[in-house]
């Protein structure tokens, strides 16, 4: 047998000084809330699952190997960064690709968005450069002049060969230390 819907009282003003008033009003509108809600302990709410999480990014495909880059003198920035976007306007939040990059040290790869607002950085003849506002990088991604915050440093990620000997590959689902190098 199914149980009668729960009623929402009324305030008639009628008799009621405003004080009154006001309080019935009150307890009327938790009342009508309790029933649109299923307050009479049926369970109102919906348990549809969660959305699935988004597949992890794809690593990018380089057109150098350990090898050729190594070979690179230092300071060499190769550019994956992708056009689809525009550094500016800026659209928070895109991707604006990797740059992958020969040091001293050895070989990395970086987000190449903006930490100000996420414009897509160029290269400059010191490092990055962002045209959106003006921020500056040097060549291991770290902000030197603002608006981005000066000292931040944009994420590195895993630079790895594909097979022994292969192009190299950049995979974004795994951040690395600014420090980290392939040798
Ligand atoms: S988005 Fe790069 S300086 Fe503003």
């Amino acid at each position: 047998m199914s149980q009668p819907e729960p009623s929402v009282p009324t305030c008639a003003p009628g008799g009621l000084d405003r004080r009154e008033f006001c309080a019935c009003a009150l307890a009327v509108a938790a009342a009508a809330a309790a029933v649109s809600c299923g307050g009479g302990g049926g369970g109102g709410y919906s348990s549809a699952p969660p959305p699935p999480p988004p597949p992890p990014p794809s690593p990018i495909t380089t057109s150098e190997t350990k090898t050729s880059l190594l070979g690179q003198p230092s300071g060499t920035v190769r550019d994956y960064t992708t056009t689809a976007s525009g550094a500016c306007p800026l659209i928070l939040g895109a991707a604006q690709g990797y740059y992958l990059v020969r040091d001293s040290a050895g070989i990395y790869a970086f987000n190449a968005s903006c930490l100000h607002q996420g414009g897509r950085l160029n290269t400059t003849q010191t490092g990055f450069g962002c045209p959106c506002h003006g921020s500056q990088y040097d060549l291991n991604g770290t902000v030197t002049v603002g608006p981005a915050p000066v000292g931040a440093v944009l994420q590195h990620y895993q630079v790895s060969e594909s097979t022994p000997g292969g192009v190299l590959l950049i995979d974004p689902s795994k951040p690395v230390a600014a420090t980290t190098r392939l040798t």
